[in-house]
């Protein structure tokens, strides 16, 4: 049986019970964009598919956009804090080094009964924090999930580089997931995928403020705590990677790509979306895209766009949809869920 294979769990179905998600009240437009650095509303727009972004304030941290989102999720399916057993939380922005941010939101939260940990695979961690969810489930160790993704980037973007500043934002989204007790069903996870080659750790990451290279009085000034990105580079392997980890979720929940009602992919860049979904034979009018309102929100994005596509019934009971994602590591995940 091979590492990524769901064969074990699918005797345990899970299900997807409620999803939310919250953004923070601040656009920063493409307008706003070109007087802070040397840009323009065109430049973005056709080279990224993004308007504008949200950016948190100053006292709102990764963890209170996290509270939001899950509380959001927890009304959706009418749980109550103390029913989860287990709370993810996928940021590469955490409130702080530790204690983790998914115990900040336990707090928040007011869930004392659940175990809190965060997980960190930058935009792939909400996929990667919903297949452990997926495992701890299916296995019968806990029977109810709450996974959450939730970025400030806004405070680990370097706001004098052009190539990278126009792209990010900050935001959260949430899922609870449960042990599924009849037939697969509603909200049935199908089949999941992840995947990394840390061979590849240098086309996009914070080299900074970490143990291999803590922030001193001395380097303060490089800014070596703020995204770096190879965006070329990055954009190809994006779209191989994506491509292959979804056509490997849809053959092993047993479909084509005919029956895939909606794709949700990560939303770093229209033309990577565009892509993917041209390379699995996806039409256009099958894929969800947001990224115009919130740019690329890391792990977030593509929480936030699943409980936007529900919320507006873009996909309704019986759908197939898949989400798929890329990030830094490099990683990559996808998930097939029957709704
Ligand atoms: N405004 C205007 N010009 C800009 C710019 C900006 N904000 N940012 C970069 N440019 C310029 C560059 O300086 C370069 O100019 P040059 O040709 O004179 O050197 C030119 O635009 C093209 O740069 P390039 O990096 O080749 O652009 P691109 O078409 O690759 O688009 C990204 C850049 C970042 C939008 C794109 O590469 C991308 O989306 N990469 C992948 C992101 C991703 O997948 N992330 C996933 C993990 S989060």
């Amino acid at each position: 049986m091979a590492a990524n294979s769901d064969i074990a769990f699918k005797r345990l179905p899970v299900k997807i019970i409620g999803t939310g998600s919250y953004v923070p009240e601040r656009r920063l437009t493409n307008a706003d964009l070109e007087k802070m650095v040397d840009t323009s509303h065109e430049w973005i727009i056709e080279r990224t598919g993004i308007v504008e972004r949200r950016i948190a304030a100053p006292d709102e941290y990764t963890s209170h956009m996290g509270t939001k989102a899950a509380q959001r999720a927890l009304e959706s399916c009418g749980l109550k804090p103390e029913d989860i057993d287990l709370i993810i939380v996928a940021t590469i922005t955490p409130d702080t080094f530790t204690p983790s941010t998914s115990c900040y939101i336990q707090d928040a939260l007011g869930a004392k009964n659940a175990a809190a940990f965060d997980i960190s695979a930058a935009c792939s961690g909400f996929l990667f924090a919903m297949k452990t969810a997926v495992q701890y489930i299916g296995t019968g160790q806990m029977k109810t999930a709450l996974i959450i993704a939730a970025e400030k980037l806004s405070t680990v973007v370097n706001w004098e580089d052009r190539s990278t500043c126009v792209l990010f934002g900050d935001g959260a989204g949430a899922a609870v997931l449960q042990a599924s007790t009849g037939e697969e069903g509603e909200g049935s996870v199908l089949a999941t995928d992840i995947g990394s080659d840390g061979s590849l750790h240098d086309l996009l990451q914070i080299p900074g403020g970490g143990s291999r290279c803590p922030t001193t009085a001395e380097n303060a000034h490089e800014r070596l705590a703020t995204l770096a990105m190879r965006g070329n580079e990055t954009f190809r392997h994006a779209v191989t990677r994506m491509k292959a980890s979804a056509a490997s979720v849809i053959e092993r929940a047993g479909l084509t790509a005919d029956d895939i009602q909606l794709i949700i992919p990560h939303q770093a860049n229209l033309r990577i979306i565009n892509a993917v979904a041209q390379r699995l034979s996806i039409p256009e009018d099958k894929v969800f895209v947001n990224i115009e309102k919130y740019g690329n929100t890391s792990a977030a994005a593509v929480a936030i766009a699943f409980d936007e596509a529900r919320r507006s019934g873009r996909f309704g009971k019986g759908d197939n949809v898949v989400l798929v994602t890329f990030g830094a590591g490099l990683t990559w995940s996808a998930a097939v869920i029957r709704w």
